[in-house]
């Protein structure tokens, strides 16, 4: 098996947990570009794979030189949110298949823009939402789709997390410029899309609220609620705040005409209505194992579904419009909130 030659375009706080995968997953692939506008994290990432080449040439005609000298076929986007388009775009168009982290970027044109290049350069867009792979995501979300659970009826998600004030002491978090907003586009983003990937429905509708309650020194809300109505008519109550004095669990419930089915964190609980209740554990991982614990252990999970797909030719299993949607969702809340009004998706 040829292994696939993988670059990298930022190296900040999650590479790790891309370097960890890269080791687990060597014999299927072999990084050979680690980009980063720091030129010491980018060697600090290359340093541990040997071949790879550490470089801090950000701007678009020398990265893509770089790209063209290094040949990779996948490029994972690990950047600020307003920068994902810019990269993912201009490898895509040359034919390079990219996996980005979410958010897919910042705005819906940007997220088209993306979207858009990957079909024009041939090459495949994928989008991080690792927390689909739990098992008990899996699961729920084949029992809704062969009608076991039957008519979803209801949905919520909470996330209480903690990001203390020097969380967002960098150049990009806390500002609506680079992050795109706050709590619900960098963190509770991946309740959002949980619950749309486990019902299969789309979001119609949004009124939302945001507020900067607790955490001053940004720009961005550190709380929002909000009702999002669901194209069956059903309502998805969803809050989010990060001012919290630790990472709670975050819980997602989905609630069916045969049963109700709640996330915790990664334990997934299914009640049924005839009284039988069944416990999903994930079944591989160690939480915390790389990485903040919060993150979850499903990123090389998804990363090898990539992978796997590429080699095979086939269509990865979360197209990049899902993304989009969950982005949709995202901006349709602030807007939302801004005009005080519902927003039709
Ligand atoms: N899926 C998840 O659960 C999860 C968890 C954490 C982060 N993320 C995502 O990963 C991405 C990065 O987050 P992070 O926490 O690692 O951020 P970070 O700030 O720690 O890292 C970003 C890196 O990008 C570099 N960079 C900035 N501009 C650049 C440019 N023009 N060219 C090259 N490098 C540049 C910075 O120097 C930095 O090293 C974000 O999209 C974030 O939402 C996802």
């Amino acid at each position: 098996m040829r292994k696939l030659r993988i670059a990298v375009i930022g190296c900040g706080r999650i590479s790790s947990v891309y370097a960890s995968a890269f080791f687990n997953l060597g014999k299927q692939c072999q990084p050979v570009l680690a980009v980063d506008k720091h030129l010491d994290r980018a060697e600090a990432f290359a340093g541990q794979f040997p071949g790879c080449i550490p470089s801090d040439n950000t701007d678009i005609p020398e990265f893509q030189a770089l790209l063209s000298e290094c040949r990779p076929d996948v490029l994972h986007v690990l950047l600020p949110h307003h920068l994902h388009c810019k990269y993912a775009a201009a490898a895509l168009e040359m034919g390079i298949h990219v996996l980005c982290e979410k958010p897919i970027d910042i705005s819906l044109e940007a997220a088209d823009g993306m979207i858009e290049a990957s079909r024009r350069g041939g090459a495949q867009l994928g989008i991080v939402f690792q927390n689909r792979y739990i098992d008990g995501v899996q699961r729920v979300r084949e029992l809704i789709q062969s009608g076991a659970l039957g008519d979803v009826k209801g949905a919520f998600s909470t996330l209480n997390w903690h990001r203390p004030p020097s969380y967002y002491e960098c150049d990009w978090k806390g500002r609506y410029a680079t992050e795109g907003g706050g709590v619900v586009i960098d963190q509770a983003i991946h309740s959002i899309d949980l619950v749309l990937y486990m019902t299969g429905l789309k979001a119609v509708g949004v009124q939302g609220h945001t507020a900067r309650r607790v955490l001053k020194t940004i720009e961005v809300e550190d709380e929002a609620d909000a009702a999002i109505t669901l194209e069956n008519g059903s309502i998805y109550s969803f809050f989010s705040c990060n001012y919290y004095t630790s990472n709670s669990p975050i819980r997602v419930e989905i609630d069916c005409e045969n049963g109700t089915a709640l996330l915790t964190l990664d334990k997934m609980e299914i009640r049924w209505r005839d009284g039988r209740e069944e416990v999903i554990l994930p079944s591989t991982g160690k939480r915390g194992a790389v990485g903040e614990n919060y993150w979850g252990t499903f990123h090389e999970k998804q990363i090898a579904d990539f992978y796997e797909a590429l080699r095979e030719k086939r269509t990865a299993p979360w197209p990049p419009e899902d993304a989009r949607r969950t982005l949709e969702v995202v901006l349709g809340l602030y807007t939302s909130a801004r005009t005080q009004s519902e927003i039709c998706l």
